[in-house]
């Protein structure tokens, strides 16, 4: 392997950091070799905190509808021909029984920014769920809100909040979003939801329309000063229906690698390997554990909606029921040495330094 990049990688490892012309050399001089010396670290750093534990997240997608307009997303306001669906509130605790029953601890309400989805209502939800599963997390990735509605909910129990920042700068932002976005807006709510204590989890898509080597390093730069307590990566998928269908797809290679490299500058991190990298390599969630991803989301909503949540093309999972998504899961992390824990795994960053 080339010499400069492996004393980068090194370096990497040592100190969880790198400046900027660094991450950009570390992106452009990407070879096989490299990819697979990065993860070989990446691993070793995953299982010296983490061990070979996997953890689940149930993912409830709970409603497709959506206010906003994302170029790149299938659930857009703007695709009609997408069927729209709410589940109520039976329809989630159902859900949340059959996911407990299945060993998981966490339960992502995933959604569109849904008005119907109310404080009074949403919050509801969150204390129903709470007071049934008291050993459980609840995450919430339900879109951009006030610092108030965050509050609420976070007070109605919510333990975590996922928001991917989209991209981390306010051009590129603004190319895949209509201008009713913002990425100010964006860090507005990951910084509101971090001081209200929630553990946070940020992210983008690897590939994105008009995305750029030196945007992916301001996004890596942004992950590390910010610190979230997870970060969902995955790669761009084209939907059919969506301004961006004919733009190309994110790639496998890419995604992977950057999971290693974010594993590195946040050793504590959870990385979970996503459905989207599934969806693009049959095995893009065995190797996303194998470069330093160590959590899976396996879908909990009811069999009869999920091909209506459908936020790329040929979304994986849509036709299996949650038992079936948890068996196979199962299989594929045993696949690779690793283990599923019931458990609502959380950050391990602050037990971390209590004993240290
Ligand atoms: N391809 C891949 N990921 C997508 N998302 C939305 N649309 C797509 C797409 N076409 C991601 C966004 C969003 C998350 C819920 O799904 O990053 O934050
Ligand atoms: Fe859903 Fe494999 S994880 S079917």
């Amino acid at each position: 392997m080339n010499n400069r990049i492996k004393y980068l990688a090194d370096k990497l490892y040592e100190r969880h950091t790198l400046d900027r012309s660094e991450l950009y050399e570390l992106l452009s001089e990407r070879t096989e070799e490299a990819a697979e010396y990065l993860s070989r670290l990446a691993r070793e750093v995953r299982e010296s905190i983490y061990g070979r534990d996997v953890y689940l997240r149930g993912l409830i997608e709970f409603t497709n509808y959506c206010k906003n307009d994302c170029y790149y997303c299938g659930i857009r306001r703007s695709n009609r021909s997408c069927e729209r669906y709410r589940l109520s509130e039976e329809q989630i605790l159902e859900c949340c029984k059959t996911g407990h029953e299945l060993g998981f601890r966490t339960f992502v309400l995933q959604g569109g920014e849904d008005p119907y989805y109310t404080d009074e209502r949403m919050c509801a939800i969150v204390r129903e769920i709470k007071t049934r599963y008291p050993d459980c997390a609840v995450t919430l990735s339900v879109g951009e809100r006030s610092r108030e509605s965050y509050a609420k909910l976070r007070e109605a129990g919510a333990d975590r909040y996922l928001l991917r920042h989209e991209t981390a700068d306010p051009e590129h932002y603004a190319k895949i979003h209509p201008s009713e976005l913002s990425c100010e807006n964006r860090m507005r709510c990951l910084r509101d939801l971090k001081e209200l204590g929630y553990q946070v989890g940020c992210g983008f898509m690897v590939g994105s329309p008009y995305q750029t080597l030196d945007n992916i390093v301001t996004d890596l730069e942004f992950i590390k000063e910010f610190k979230p307590h997870m970060v969902g990566i995955g790669p761009f998928i084209p939907h059919h229906a969506t301004p961006f269908s004919d733009m190309p797809a994110g790639t496998l290679e890419l995604t992977v690698y950057l999971l290693s490299i974010i594993r590195l500058l946040l050793p504590d991190v959870l990385l979970p390997a996503t459905t989207a990298l599934g969806t693009i390599h049959p095995r893009g969630r065995e190797l996303g554990l194998l470069a330093g991803a160590n959590v899976v989301m396996p879908n909990l909503s009811p069999t009869d909606v999920r091909k209506k949540y459908m936020l790329y093309d040929n979304k994986i999972c849509t036709g299996d029921e949650a038992a079936e998504c948890r068996r196979c899961l199962e299989r594929r992390v045993e696949s690779v040495g690793y283990r599923i824990v019931v458990s609502r795994g959380d950050w391990r960053g602050e037990t971390r330094n209590i004993t240290a």
